[in-house]
């Protein structure tokens, strides 16, 4: 075997085990990048049901201070109130 063909051929494995490491590499790179996205789904599935959650609880919170508030103005009772005091004005009729 001459040197010239020798380092022709040493040359063609360098460049088949290059060529093997890029393209698993590369498929490695791809691969991830698909199990990417149904995992960043979930977090964003997840964050807007959080960000749901806290807005409820405020929302929530807020409704019972006001409700605190009216109840200081006018106690909640059993108690029905009947308007018979005036009677309510007629209106026109034609
Ligand atoms: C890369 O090569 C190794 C060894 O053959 C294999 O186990 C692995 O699955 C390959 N990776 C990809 C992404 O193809």
């Amino acid at each position: 075997m001459s040197t010239a063909s020798k380092v022709t051929f040493a040359g063609s494995l360098v460049f088949a085990a290059g060529s093997f490491l890029f393209i698993n590499w590369s498929q490695g790179l791809e691969r991830q990048a698909l199990r990417q996205g149904p995992i960043k789904d979930a977090a964003r599935m997840e964050a807007k049901r959080t960000q749901k959650m806290v807005a409820n609880e405020a929302e929530h919170r807020e409704q019972m201070e006001l409700r605190d508030k009216l109840i200081k103005i006018q106690p909640l009772s059993d108690e029905i109130i009947r308007g018979d005091e005036a009677p309510t004005p007629q209106l026109d009729q034609k």
